[in-house]
């Protein structure tokens, strides 16, 4: 088990949080002290934040905070108005996820985020780490949180060398930051914690000159700080191919709605045929649509990689169309026109290859 005396403990708490009063990064959610977090900001942001970066998040959470300016509002906006604001942002249903916690928070608590970790687990699309991020960030509640900075910068403290990816090793890991998490400032702690991963104590090249914790920093003392965290290797991701069809019908394209399960749930798209050889496009597109195309000049291709599947969106463009579209088959919309539909992130590149 891992050792650290409590002196040292308080040591690394009390620096780190020096560190941060210094150089933590401006965020708009994140409140200047004196100021009291906005908890639904709090809310808002950790939804973003989950798998996408800081800079990306900024210009969507504002967005959103002027669309939603509370936490009322949102729970009332209608869905595909929300899923429209988070275009772009990819995982979709982080968006339905924090559409129904606005709901629910409004139903059962009054319109007040929860506070405490036990209440927050109850909210759709929640878990551990969201539940501790929140309960500590807007109420300063100590509430450990682990998320990929946090892992790294603890299994490089405490020279962890064991794969992370392990249940032991991650319960090892949150037993840790819950014994290091202070009483007091625990949401700064965290927030600093995630900060230096960001900044300092980076995947690659750590900056182990500049960091504030050099001098307590076990893997660095080992010399092995660039080989952790330890990962358990990965199954190589699935190669899959899909077709994009734009069937333009004088200044219109054909959009068609994306099943309620799966990918990109109900989210909007150029026609799109999924694994199939480019051979049956034309068959495929008369049997979905009703549509007979003359002929299918192939344009642009690209990757697209998720979290088990790496997609090559190949673009076809369809001419000499004939035939009636099926009813409820799909919608036709101008390109500049598309505020009611949301699309999945790589539809809008196609969407722009186009305008
Ligand atoms: N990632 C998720 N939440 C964060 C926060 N509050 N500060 C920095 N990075 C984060």
């Amino acid at each position: 088990m891992t050792d650290c005396p409590p002196r040292l403990e308080k040591k690394l708490v009390t620096r780190l949080l020096a560190w941060y009063d210094q150089h933590a990064r401006v965020m708009p959610w994140r409140a200047i002290r004196p100021q009291a977090p906005n908890p639904y900001h709090v809310l808002l942001s950790e939804a973003m934040l989950q798998q996408t970066q800081v800079a990306t998040v900024i210009d969507y959470f504002n967005r959103f905070t002027e669309a939603f300016p509370t936490i009322d509002d949102l729970a009332v906006a209608d869905e595909q108005q929300v899923l429209k604001l988070w275009e772009g942002l990819g995982y979709y249903r982080r968006a339905r996820n924090l559409h129904a916690c606005a709901r629910q928070i409004v139903s059962e608590h009054d319109g007040v985020v929860p506070n405490t970790v036990e209440q927050l687990l109850k909210l759709p699309g929640i878990g551990r780490y969201t539940a501790g991020a929140i309960a500590s960030i807007a109420y300063d509640v100590p509430a450990p949180i682990l998320d990929g900075n946090v892992v790294r910068v603890l299994s490089r403290w405490f020279a962890i060398t064991d794969s992370t990816d392990e249940k032991p090793v991650k319960e090892q890991l949150w037993a840790l930051a819950d014994r290091l998490v202070p009483d007091k400032r625990a949401g700064d702690f965290n927030q600093a914690m995630m900060d230096l991963g960001a900044m300092i104590c980076t995947p690659k090249s750590p900056a182990c000159l500049t960091c504030p914790m050099n001098k307590h920093c076990q893997a660095r003392e080992q010399g092995i700080e660039e080989t952790l965290p330890k990962r358990t290797p990965k199954n190589k991701p699935t190669k899959v191919t899909h077709h994009v069809v734009s069937i333009q019908r004088k200044d219109q394209f054909l959009f068609t709605q994306r099943p309620a399960d799966g990918l990109w749930s109900n989210m909007w798209q150029m026609p799109t045929f999924e694994t199939v050889s480019e051979k049956v496009l034309p068959d495929q597109i008369k049997e979905q649509l009703g549509l007979q195309v003359g002929k299918l000049k192939q344009c642009q291709s690209f990757k697209h990689q998720t979290t088990h599947r790496t997609i090559t969106f190949t673009h076809w463009q369809a001419s000499n169309v004939t035939g009636r579209l099926r009813k409820n088959a799909g919608l036709w919309r101008r390109l500049d026109q598309l505020g009611d539909l949301p699309l999945a992130k790589p539809q809008l590149k196609v969407v722009a290859s186009l305008q």
